[in-house]
């Protein structure tokens, strides 16, 4: 494919002016030093998109290290990271802003899903190494031809036309994770994988290649998917796939786990509305979805090979050990708040808005909205002092009496201090009873 004349200076210009200015000084300080500079990659294919992205892929036709301190100085900024082995380097601007600083490189694949050998070359070798066309575009920033869009492998006509297309047949072979990408960019953008893409895709599906991917990278690919708005509809394609045997052979994507899952963006607006302080990680509702037709040991040891973090794996063990008999209590006739509190208090965001979606019931949600906005707030005004004023001396019935006050305050029968107070005298002095 010959290569496009195409600028997108004026798209550039409607940038909040401060990363506009930011890719022009950048240009700037290249023309200086002689050296011809693009912005590339993600940020490309959303400009052009007219999606919001500042993830700054900086290539140099040169060394990027030290262009990257170059930046950095001119820039007042700091060079935050340098990797030697593969001429990359991170520079932090003024503005809290990052730029990826690279060397135009090819990559050599040893063995399909390694990680790539590097070496220099020139801006097209750099973006022919890339996964997809609508990867492969990149802007110039040199003055002269400051929003010069590269275009070598009709990019921004796939673009146009909604469709991914990766750009040799070895693709999926030499990167495997550029399958679940493929995927995440098709549900992302409602685009459609290119008939040939599809082709070599289900080849590589075929062999296995995916087989070759470390836990690490895969892990990596499944947190992506899970954190993308789509996910599941992502998860479908895995299903519809047959890629989710190459996390755990008992993983699925079943029609009721799909149903459950087109609730969480309903879940997320409630929370919303709740204002409260946390925040809710989306991504661990599709991974408690995810895993549910695993067993609560095959969830726990497939997330551990994946090194998903250790707290998120509690919650899924603890939700998978607990949901049943935690939504029978919500759901009883005559549940006391006391007993609701007990049995939620020690649940995360997550759980609690994972127990509305699976219960389908809105009695627990409307339990669950009352205790994320009173009952776990509640405090006791009667404290360990006033059990000593009574002429207690400190021990067990300390803890035991608080907490039966506690108990009687949570289900709306104290009101004030006063009550409170007259109740724990009451409750010491039964205790003393039973105690002689
Ligand atoms: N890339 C690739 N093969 C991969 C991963 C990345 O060729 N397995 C290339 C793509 O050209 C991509 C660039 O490296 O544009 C940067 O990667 P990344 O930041 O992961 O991707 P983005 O395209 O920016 O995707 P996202 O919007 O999801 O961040």
């Amino acid at each position: 494919v010959s290569q496009q004349t195409f600028n997108v200076k004026n798209i550039l210009k409607k940038m909040e002016s401060e990363e506009y200015k930011l890719l022009s000084e950048i240009g700037k300080i290249a023309d200086n030093l002689e050296l011809d500079v693009y912005i590339v990659g993600g940020f490309v294919r959303d400009l052009i998109l007219g999606v919001e992205n500042f993830d700054f892929d900086i290539v140099v036709e040169g060394n990027g290290i030290k262009f990257a301190r170059e930046l950095a100085e001119e820039l007042e900024g700091e060079v935050i990271e340098e990797h030697q082995e593969f001429g990359t380097a991170c520079v932090a601007t003024r503005l809290g802003l990052k730029l990826d600083v690279a060397s135009c490189r090819v990559e050599y694949y040893q063995s399909p899903g390694a990680l790539p050998e590097v070496e220099a070359s020139d801006l097209k070798q750099d973006l022919f190494r890339r996964d997809f066309t609508l990867n492969a575009l990149a802007i110039k920033l040199n003055s002269e031809r400051f929003g010069k869009l590269i275009d070598f492998f009709g990019g921004k006509e796939d673009l146009e036309a909604g469709l991914i297309r990766i750009l040799h047949n070895f693709s999926f072979i030499d990167d495997p994770t550029r399958i679940f990408r493929a995927l995440r960019f098709v549900n992302r953008y409602d685009f459609e994988l290119g008939q040939i893409t599809r082709e070599l895709m289900e080849h590589a599906i075929d062999q296995k290649v995916v087989e070759g991917v470390s836990l690490g990278r895969l892990s990596n690919e499944l947190e992506l998917i899970l954190k993308e708005e789509t996910a599941a509809e992502i998860l479908s394609d895995l299903e519809e796939f047959d890629l989710l045997k190459f996390f755990h052979p008992q993983l699925s994507w079943t029609a009721k786990q799909s149903k459950l899952a087109s609730e969480i963006p309903w879940a997320e607006r409630w929370v919303e509305e709740l204002e409260i302080e946390e925040e809710l990680a989306v991504w661990q509702l599709y991974l408690l979805l995810l895993v549910n037709p695993l067993s609560v040991a095959e969830a726990k040891s497939l997330l551990t090979e994946l090194k998903i973090s250790n707290d998120i794996i509690a919650k899924v063990e603890f939700i998978k050990e607990s949901d049943k008999e935690k939504l029978e209590l919500l759901r009883e006739f005559n549940v006391q708040p006391s007993e609701v509190y007990n049995s939620l208090k020690s649940l995360s965001l997550e759980e609690l808005v994972y127990l509305v979606i699976v219960s389908e019931n809105t009695e627990v949600k409307d339990w669950i909205e009352f205790y994320l906005l009173e009952l776990r707030r509640i405090e006791l005004q009667v404290t360990g002092k006033d059990i000593i004023e009574l002429g207690y001396e400190p021990g067990p019935c300390f803890e035991k009496a608080l907490q039966a006050v506690k108990t009687k305050k949570l289900n709306g029968e104290l009101e004030t201090y006063e009550a409170e107070r007259n109740y724990l005298e009451k409750y010491l002095i039964c205790l003393k009873e039973e105690d002689n």
